[in-house]
C-alpha cells in the first residue's frame, strides 16, 4: 500500500451526466410515505441495542406519531430479533392500519427464517437487499454485474414463490428491494438490476414493488444525488411498477438536503429515524424532514406536537442524547441570545398580536414553538450580549410588566451590568428580582404617609384636582398641598411646594399605566418618566390597587432612585 498522505488519497465523486434535469423547478407539495427504520437501522447502531420492552415502547410511540410503515428488525439475524418480531405479532401490538417491515439479506436460509417470523401478521413488507456498488463488487464480492443480479433475482424468485401461499392465507404481503450502496452504483446498472427484480417479483402498477435506493454512505452533493435519481427513474423500464423510496444516511451532514432534493427528483417514500439515529452519522432525521415541510405549509402527516415527550422516550430507550441545537427539538433552538434577535422576536410577537394575522411572521423563529409543544418562555435568555429589548421582553412575557419603550435602555443596562457581574446568563426570576430591587422596593427616602384628592369636575372633560397629604422624609413628616388638572399634576405641584425645597428641579416627561393580574387580583402599574435636576432621564414604577396611588408611588420611586444616585 502506497497511500497518498492527505486529501489527495480520495477519489472525487463522478457526477451522473444528465440532460434537461427537471427536479430544480419542483417543490415539495405533499408528504411522502414515511417508513421508520428506528427499530432496525437505528437499533443496530446502538451501543446497547434496545431490549424487548424498549422496542415495544418505541414502536407504540412511532404508531402514535402516525408512522404507518415500521421496519421492526432483522428477524433472521438473531434469536432476540426473532422473538421481538413474534411478540409484536402475537402480543397484538400492531394496529390494523400499520404495516410492519422486516429486513433480510438476499440469502435463501435467511429468507426462509424470515417467512417463519412474520406468520400471523396482517400487513407486511418483506425487504430484501444485496449490495450493488462498484466498490463492493470489486473489494467485497469479487463478482461481476451478472453475478450480483443473479443474487437479487434468485432471492426475488424464492420470495415470490414463498409468498403465494401466505398471500392466499390472507396476509397483505408486499415486497421491497434495496440495491444496497445505490449511491455508489453505476446508474445504468442500478436501473438494470432493479428492473430485473421487478420482473421476477411480477410487479405491476396495481401491485407495485418498493424500490428503496439507499444512500448507504453519503458520498456526493445533494444536487448530484438528485441528478442520479432523476436519471435512474428515466432509465427504469416500467417505472409505474415501482414505489421509489429513499434511505439516506448522513455521512456528509446533508442527509436532509439529499432527501428533499430526492423527493423533487421523483421519490415518493422515505425511510428515516427519529432524531437521525443510525449507523455512523445516522440515518436521515424524520423530525427535521417533517417539520421542514410543516414550516412550508405542507402537512407532513406526522404528529410532533409533543416533541419533548418523544425526545424523552428516545433518550431513555436508546441511551442516546439529542443535541442542544438539534433542529426543532434541541434545548436551545427556541432561544435567542443576541440582543438584535431578541428585539426582532419581540417586535414580531407584537406585530402578530396587533395585526391579528393568521400567519406566523416572527423573525428568527422559523416555527411557532407551540407547534412542537414548546413554550415562549425560554425563547429569550439574558446574558451580557443581550440588548435592551430582551429584558423588556422577559418582563412582559413572564411577568406582565409592559415597560414603556423609553425605559428599555435604562432597565436593559441594569440587567446587562448584573449579567456581566455574575458572568453568566440571567434567568427570568433573577431579572424580576433586579426590577423589584431597582423600582418596586427602592429605598424610600421620600414616602407617601397619607393623602387625599378633591376633584372639581367642570364642563366637558376639564377637571381641577387638589392634592393634600403628608410626605415622610428622614423620620419627619412634611405637609404637602398642590393643585393641577389631574392627580399627577396636582401631586407634582405639591412636591414643588414642599418646605426646604426638599424636592426641586424635577420635570415631568411622560406617564404610562396598565393593569396587571395575578389570579383574581388585579392591580394598576404606573411608569413615570422624569428629568432630574441635572436634566437626566429617570424612571419610576408604582403599583397599587388604586390607580392614583400607583402613579404617586411611581413619581416618588423615580425621585428616590434619583436621590439614591446622588442627584
Ligand atoms: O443503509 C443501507 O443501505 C441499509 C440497507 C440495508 C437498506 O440500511
Ligand atoms: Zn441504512
Amino acid at each position: 500500500m502506497n497511500l497518498k498522505p492527505g486529501f489527495e488519497k480520495y477519489i472525487p465523486f463522478q457526477p451522473q451526466p444528465i440532460e434537461g434535469r427537471t427536479w430544480p423547478d419542483k417543490t415539495i407539495t405533499k408528504a411522502p410515505v414515511w417508513c421508520s427504520v428506528d427499530l432496525r437501522d437505528g437499533n443496530q447502531a446502538l451501543i446497547d441495542p434496545m431490549n424487548l420492552q424498549e422496542k415495544l415502547e418505541y414502536f407504540h410511540t412511532l404508531v402514535d406519531i402516525g408512522v404507518k410503515e415500521i421496519e421492526i428488525g432483522f428477524p433472521s439475524a438473531s434469536e432476540t430479533e426473532y422473538e421481538i418480531c413474534r411478540e409484536l405479532i402475537e402480543g397484538g401490538h400492531i394496529p390494523d392500519d400499520v404495516t410492519i417491515q422486516v429486513l433480510v439479506q438476499a440469502r435463501e436460509h435467511l429468507i426462509r427464517k424470515t417467512f417463519e417470523a412474520i406468520q400471523g401478521a396482517k400487513h407486511v413488507i418483506l425487504h430484501f437487499y444485496n449490495s450493488t456498488s462498484t466498490l463492493q463488487r470489486k473489494v467485497v464480492f469479487h463478482a461481476d454485474c451478472d453475478a450480483i443480479t443473479k443474487i437479487a433475482t434468485d432471492a426475488a424468485d424464492l420470495i415470490y414463490e414463498m409468498a403465494q401461499p401466505v398471500i392466499a392465507g390472507g396476509m397483505d404481503l408486499r415486497y421491497e428491494y434495496s440495491p444496497e450502496s445505490f449511491m455508489g452504483t453505476e446508474m445504468d446498472y442500478a436501473a438494470e438490476i432493479c428492473a430485473a427484480v421487478l420482473d421476477h417479483l411480477h410487479a405491476t402498477a396495481e401491485k407495485p414493488v418498493i424500490l428503496n435506493l439507499p444512500t448507504t454512505v453519503e458520498n456526493c452533493l445533494p444536487n448530484q444525488f438528485a441528478d442520479m435519481l432523476e436519471y435512474f427513474i428515466r432509465k427504469l423500464p416500467g417505472r409505474e411498477r415501482a414505489i421509489i423510496s429513499l434511505h439516506p444516511h448522513n455521512d456528509r451532514g446533508t442527509g436532509v438536503a439529499t432527501t428533499e432534493l430526492g423527493l423533487l427528483a421523483g421519490a415518493e417514500r422515505v425511510e428515516a429515524t427519529l432524531f437521525g439515529n443510525g449507523e455512523r452519522t445516522g440515518n436521515v432525521d424524520m423530525v427535521t424532514l417533517a417539520m421542514n415541510m410543516w414550516t412550508q405549509g405542507v402537512d407532513p402527516r406526522l404528529d410532533f406536537h409533543d416533541i419533548n415527550k418523544i425526545k424523552e422516550m428516545y433518550e431513555r430507550c436508546t441511551k442516546m442524547e439529542v443535541g442542544k441545537r438539534q433542529p426543532y427539538v434541541g434545548e436551545l433552538v427556541f432561544t435567542a441570545f443576541s440582543g438584535s434577535h431578541q428585539d426582532a422576536i419581540n417586535k414580531g410577537v407584537h406585530y402578530m398580536k396587533e395585526s391579528g394575522t393568521d400567519m406566523w411572521e416572527v423573525p428568527y423563529l422559523p416555527i411557532d414553538p407551540a407547534d412542537v409543544g414548546r413554550e415562549y418562555e425560554p425563547i429569550i435568555r439574558i446574558n451580557s450580549q443581550s440588548g435592551k429589548g430582551g429584558a423588556a421582553y422577559i418582563m412582559e412575557h413572564d411577568f406582565g410588566y409592559d415597560l414603556p419603550k423609553a425605559m428599555h435602555p435604562e432597565f436593559g443596562a441594569i440587567v446587562q451590568k448584573e449579567s456581566d457581574r455574575v458572568g453568566k446568563e440571567l434567568q427570568p426570576e433573577q431579572i424580576f428580582a433586579l426590577f423589584d430591587r431597582e423600582y418596586l422596593s427602592v429605598p424610600k427616602t421620600y414616602q407617601l404617609v397619607r393623602h387625599s384628592f378633591q376633584e372639581d369636575a367642570r364642563h366637558g372633560d376639564a377637571s381641577w384636582v387638589k392634592f393634600q397629604g403628608v410626605i415622610g422624609y428622614q423620620g419627619a413628616d412634611m405637609e404637602a398641598a398642590g393643585e393641577g388638572n389631574g392627580p399627577i399634576d396636582a401631586f407634582f405641584n405639591a412636591l414643588h411646594q414642599l418646605p426646604r425645597g426638599a424636592i426641586d428641579g424635577y420635570q415631568f416627561v411622560d406617564y404610562q399605566e396598565h393593569a396587571i393580574s395575578s389570579g383574581s387580583d388585579t392591580q394598576a402599574v404606573c411608569y413615570i418618566h422624569l428629568k432630574d435636576p441635572k436634566g437626566e432621564d429617570v424612571f419610576g414604577v408604582g403599583k397599587s390597587h388604586n390607580i392614583n396611588r400607583a402613579s404617586l408611588r411611581a413619581i416618588l420611586c423615580a425621585i428616590n432612585r434619583s436621590v439614591r444616585q446622588g442627584n
